[in-house]
């Protein structure tokens, strides 16, 4: 038998060197926009806070997994499985280093940030908490950051805390001053609307809250995308990121846990690969990471998802956020040019994402209509039920802006709605 001594390491793509590109380029580095022609049209996608586009390089690492290296990780001594783990743990390494976690075990991989938020609902909060205990979240929280706490309220008899914002939509620290009582535990908070776009001042909230030894856990679902995050310099106790809107594909997302929690926290599902031992009267369990990640995880997934964040950290966070910036501030004066059209929840601390309502017409019917000029917008209440309230609407249509989408996007966006208005008259 022949043996290479060479180890093969085919599974990560190649990402492009952009350290001289200009950013408005990075279009050409996802194929859909060479390949989709919504009714005939140019796409024009604005609705990469539900879900972004993916790099080649994304696609590559997927189609080099299953091509060259799959099989399951943590569980095979063969060749193949050595060089999927080996891929699976560089991407948690990645990931570690994106967010600047202290330690690789503190990365959990998850289905995503809903995954990772009920994850820290039922190992963490709920044997932690006690009837009469107090939750306290923000008015910005996506139904995922909301809806496991109203379990361990109806589980537990926990109380919800609500944090209100501003009557434009901005963050209230007075609210949240008001919030954090004696009673409260636990802080749930966005660090940026999915909204509207706010982002909220998070390390001063979380500086206030663990002033009063309130437990913090951060959905950082859409911040992740826009700005660099740094979970130390924060000081977060959780943080929640989903790779589909890093880039990356859908089923993978993580959590970061400090590791003074995660000794002590409980599995928060069984299966394979978490445990040290199972007898038949009982069982002990793995350290983490792997305690929490029972069964075979979304492995090609989570190894793209490490191709994601280098493809994003092949661009420098400050090309990214003044390109999104400016795209936001082009949008914010086109769309505020146009009679009919009302812009919720824009204010100075807003990020990547505009939300308006037309005079006459539901967000719904804006969306289909535009949809025909190729434009993609997210239109409804968002998951972001509360948030809807506090400003009296039922529904908003969504531009969100990514790496990839350019002036002229803006300029397309608001002529499909000037045509849209006109039609609905
Ligand atoms: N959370 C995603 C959004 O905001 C789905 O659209």
């Amino acid at each position: 038998m022949e043996a290479s001594t060479q180890e093969f390491s085919p599974v990560r793509a190649s990402v492009p060197d952009a350290s001289s590109r200009d950013i408005a380029l990075a279009r050409d580095d996802f194929p859909i926009f060479a390949s989709a022609r919504p009714h005939g049209h140019r796409l024009v996608y604005l609705d990469s806070a539900a879900s972004a586009q993916k790099p080649q390089a994304v696609l590559d690492s997927l189609a080099n997994t299953y091509e060259n290296a799959y099989a399951n990780v943590h569980r095979g001594m063969h060749h193949l499985s050595n060089l999927a783990t080996a891929a699976y743990e560089d991407s948690r390494k990645t990931l570690c280093g994106f967010l600047n976690a202290r330690h690789i075990d503190e990365i959990i991989f998850t289905g995503g940030s809903t995954d990772s938020l009920n994850l820290v609902a039922s190992s963490f909060a709920e044997p932690m908490l006690q009837e009469g205990d107090e939750i306290a979240l923000t008015v910005f929280e996506h139904h995922s950051n909301i809806v496991p706490w109203h379990f361990l309220r109806e589980r537990k008899g926990v109380q919800l805390r609500w944090i209100e914002c501003n009557k434009d939509g901005s963050f209230d620290i007075n609210s949240l001053e008001k919030a954090l009582t004696p009673r409260v535990k636990l802080l749930a908070v966005t660090h940026m609307s999915n909204a509207t776009g706010v982002i909220l001042p998070i390390k001063d909230i979380i500086k206030r809250a663990h002033e009063r030894g309130i437990i913090t856990v951060v959905d950082g679902s859409q911040a992740a995308v826009h700005m660099p995050v740094d979970v130390r310099d924060i000081d977060c106790d959780f943080y929640a990121v989903t790779g589909h809107k890093l880039y990356a594909p859908s089923g993978i997302g993580a959590l970061y846990a400090k590791r003074e929690h995660l000794q002590a926290m409980r599995p928060y599902r069984g299966g394979g690969e978490m445990i040290r031992e199972v007898a038949r009267d009982n069982i002990t369990y793995a350290d983490s990471p792997h305690r929490f990640e029972a069964g075979t995880p979304p492995i090609a997934q989570a190894i793209a998802f490490g191709s994601a964040l280098e493809y994003i950290q092949s661009w420098n966070w400050r090309q990214i956020q003044a390109h999104e910036a400016a795209l936001r501030q082009h949008a914010i004066e086109q769309l505020g040019k146009i009679n009919g059209v009302n812009l919720v929840g824009v204010t100075d601390a807003g990020g990547s994402i505009v939300s308006f309502t037309v005079d006459n017409g539901h967000a719904h019917d804006i969306a289909t209509i535009i949809d025909q000029y190729g434009v993609a917008v997210r239109a409804g209440h968002h998951c972001a039920q509360p948030l809807m309230e506090h400003f009296g609407v039922s529904a908003t249509a969504r531009a969100s802006f990514a790496i990839y989408n350019t002036h002229e996007d803006v300029e397309t966006l608001a002529s499909a709605l000037k045509r849209a208005i006109k039609l609905l008259d």
